[in-house]
């Protein structure tokens, strides 16, 4: 039996706690340490282990010598984060999502010069990414489409970052942007969302919502409806762990869950 992946976790909120309980609960990884802001130090019970947390990442990731660093935290975060871990010649799996370009960029041309693998999943929920891929291909075939994204009413941004790229990515994968009709008189201003390549985009924000979307395609006398639901954050589990182990077997910075899926 081959030993678990020893993980330290930065970002102990929704997703962190997510991802450490589901990680306890697998053979696979083993977390050896969380780090979070606001908490100087103390421990965690996670699988009937105590756990340390500590603030200082650094230190921590120097403490118990984990083989990745997952990143659960904020934007602001993620890259210092991702350089404590590279430093180190620890694989960076990074969750958080947001991180500009130039961000991603240092970290993938850090993963190449240290000859280690890391993976950028902005989305690890596997049902949104196979969502995302099917949507390419029936793009191809229609040049109507919108789509109708649904989290929780807490949720800070909208529309949600993976509804913005399945737009993007449905416009580039066809090569130009999607015919999207004129309204030619409002009667409630916003009501017809927003507009990215022609992609029109509606965020709705409710209570009892986790994480939802929709893609509708329509043509003559037709549509052609995608749908993905996560009904609970453990959503995210599979493909943390799926993440996990490709960056341990890989060179160079992966981003996305498509590859590993053999989608991209
Ligand atoms: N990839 C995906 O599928 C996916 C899914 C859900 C969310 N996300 C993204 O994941 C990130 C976290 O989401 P969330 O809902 O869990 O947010 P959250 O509940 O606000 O939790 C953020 C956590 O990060 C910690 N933190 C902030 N800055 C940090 C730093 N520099 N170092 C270490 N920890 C730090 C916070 O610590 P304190 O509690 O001590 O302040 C908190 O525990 C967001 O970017 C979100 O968009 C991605």
């Amino acid at each position: 039996m081959t030993e678990p992946v020893r993980v330290v976790i930065a970002g102990y909120g929704r997703l962190g706690a997510e991802l450490a309980r589901g990680f306890a609960a697998s053979p696979e990884v083993e977390v050896a340490g969380i780090a979070r802001r606001t908490v100087l130090s103390g421990t965690v019970s996670l699988g009937g282990h105590d756990v340390p947390v500590r603030a200082d990442l650094p230190a921590l990731l120097d403490q118990v010598r984990p083989r990745v660093l997952v990143d659960a935290s904020l934007p602001e975060g993620a890259l210092p984060n991702a350089r404590a871990a590279l430093e180190r010649g620890i694989s960076p799996v990074i969750a958080t999502s947001g991180l500009s370009d130039a961000a991603v960029q240092e970290i993938a041309a850090a993963c190449r010069a240290r000859g280690i693998g890391g993976v950028l999943a902005p989305n690890l929920s596997l049902g949104a990414v196979v969502l995302m891929h099917l949507a390419t291909i029936a793009g191809r075939f229609f040049d109507h489409v919108e789509i109708i994204e649904m989290h929780r009413d807490r949720k800070a941004d909208a529309p949600s970052g993976t509804a913005l790229h399945t737009a993007r990515l449905l416009a580039q994968t066809r090569g130009r942007d999607f015919e999207r009709p004129e309204t030619s008189k409002f009667n409630l201003p916003g009501v017809r969302g927003g507009n990215v390549n022609g992609v029109t985009i509606h965020s709705v924000r409710l209570p009892g919502l986790v994480a939802h979307q929709e893609v509708i395609f329509g043509g003559l006398g037709q549509t052609l409806t995608l749908r993905h639901d996560a009904t609970s954050n453990e959503s995210y589990v599979p493909g943390a762990l799926l993440a996990i182990k490709h960056a341990v077997h890989s060179k160079g910075l992966t981003v996305g869950l498509a590859p590993l899926l053999g989608l991209g």
